[in-house]
């Protein structure tokens, strides 16, 4: 039974380069297609549309299946989307001419591309060729590498809406041979076009990289371009057992992408911990660390009985300020300059937060910090840690887990730490009840109460 009227499954496998496939066809942008119409014709709840495998018709890519029919459409092109979605999930008419029919053609030639399959499979074991996934992983620098290069040279807004190689390298400073190359590679990988001499930025590019555009994130993503640095200082980190400082991270240009950065991934969060905690009896929280100050943000707008205190380092500052201040809450966040290693915290909070703090610091300075967030909590105050937070063994998540070396290339001690850790901290602080609150996304709550 069919727990939906129409049931479509769209084959978005990658193969390797040069190998035919729905996904080099473009089967990630037929999928969005058919996700737009879908949506703008309000079937979303009678039409499931699911990604899948190969099926073994590459050459005729894209592919997608239409249950409960069993129509099988070949060469599937986002253009043909609305005409799917009108005539086939609307009015039931399979759409003659991109249906492919001849049920033993279909099945040789899947048989046909198994059986190479398996002979290429077999030749590669035999002559002991890396596996792609391996590959793959040791040259996954390369476009992280090209992208990060493009937004530290604002490529995309010197490419506006469009330019050739030597425009491009005269607006950057740069050379327009070299610029011609990275270009090039931008195209491959999606994040530009190309047609004649001249580029183009693709929607998203457009839209999240470009200087001007309402969501352009380029200042923050520069944090990612400026850690490449530490990350590169990896193998002699493992060697000597502690980061290895670098001059460019003490630049205020460092400090403004970090807060950019940080601010990129808090602000939608916020809501979500708000939510979580509750505003109810919530009147003074300390916010440790708070960098851009979304968290204080986010409880502020929520309720106009909490008064929020910012704790950051002195050239963080004038940044949480003008966060602050933008946000208009202004009234409700106090912003103090100081260290929270040690300064004094005060007392009497409802709440101390620590946002993605716990994994720059190292056990003893973790365990120093609860100890003096529970002093100044008032009775029945919640020390609320947010983080990344690893299995019990440290092998995993993933993001936690490579988290750690982030942490590992880029402080004294800090590290990704697991739920068991975080809890006998808390308990060893004095904190009577510790619960872990399960978020959407990459990071947890540890909540400690006292008594
Ligand atoms: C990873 S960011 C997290 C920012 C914010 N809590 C969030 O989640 O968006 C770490 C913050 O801690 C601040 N920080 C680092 N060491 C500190 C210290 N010793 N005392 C006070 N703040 C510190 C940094 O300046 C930065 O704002
Ligand atoms: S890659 Fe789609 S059918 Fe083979």
């Amino acid at each position: 039974m069919e727990p939906f009227r129409f049931h479509l499954f769209v084959c978005t496998q990658q193969k390797p380069e040069g190998v035919p496939s729905c996904a080099s066809k473009g089967s990630a942008e037929v999928l969005a297609a058919l996700e737009r119409e879908i949506q703008a014709r309000g079937l979303d709840n009678d039409v499931q549309l699911t990604t899948c495998g190969c099926m073994g018709l590459c050459d005729e890519g894209p592919v997608m299946v239409v249950y409960p029919e069993g129509a099988w459409y070949r060469r599937v092109q986002p253009s043909d989307a609305p005409e799917i979605v009108s005539q086939h999930l609307r009015e039931g008419k399979p759409l003659d001419r991109l249906i492919w029919n001849d049920a033993s053609a279909m099945k040789a030639m899947s048989i046909e591309h198994g059986e190479h399959f398996r002979q290429a499979m077999a030749a590669r074991e035999k002559a002991g060729t890396l596996p792609d996934r391996l590959n793959e992983m040791i040259r996954g620098f390369m476009p992280s590498r090209c992208v990060l290069t493009a937004l530290e040279l604002d490529i995309f807004t010197a490419v506006g809406d469009g330019a050739n190689a030597e425009q491009v390298g005269t607006r950057i400073h740069a050379n327009a041979r070299a610029a011609g190359i990275l270009l090039g590679a931008l195209v491959s990988l999606g994040l530009l076009a190309k047609t004649g001499d001249e580029y183009k930025n693709t929607p998203e590019t457009a839209r999240f990289f470009v200087q001007g555009s309402k969501d352009n994130q380029r200042n923050g993503l520069l944090h990612s371009a400026n850690i490449w640095h530490r990350w590169s200082t990896l193998t002699e980190v493992v060697r000597r057992g502690t980061h290895i400082p670098i001059d460019a991270a003490s630049t205020p240009e460092w400090t403004t992408n970090f807060i950019a950065g940080m601010q990129r991934n808090s602000k939608d969060r916020a809501p979500l911990i708000v939510k979580a905690l509750g505003t109810t009896g919530v009147r003074r929280i300390l916010d440790l660390g708070g960098g851009s100050g979304s968290y204080s943000i986010a409880f502020a707008k929520a309720s106009p009985e909490a008064q929020c205190e910012i704790l950051d380092l002195p050239e963080v500052v004038p940044l949480t300020t003008e966060y602050v201040s933008k946000a208009g809450v202004a009234e409700q966040v106090s912003i103090r300059a100081g260290d929270m290693l040690h300064d004094d915290f005060g007392s009497g909070y409802d709440i101390v937060m620590l946002n993605a703090i716990c994994h720059m610091f190292s056990e003893e300075q973790n365990l120093d910090i609860f100890r003096r967030a529970r002093k100044a909590l008032a009775p029945n105050g919640r020390l609320v840690v947010q983080d990344f937070i690893l299995n019990p063994d440290k092998t995993g998540l993933q993001h936690a887990a490579l988290f750690s070396v982030n942490m590992l290339v880029g402080t004294d001690a800090g590290a990704s730490y697991s739920e068991v850790e975080y809890a006998s901290w808390m308990k060893a602080a004095g904190f009577t009840e510790v619960n872990r609150i399960k978020l959407p996304g990459p990071s947890d709550l540890i909540v400690g109460r006292v008594k």
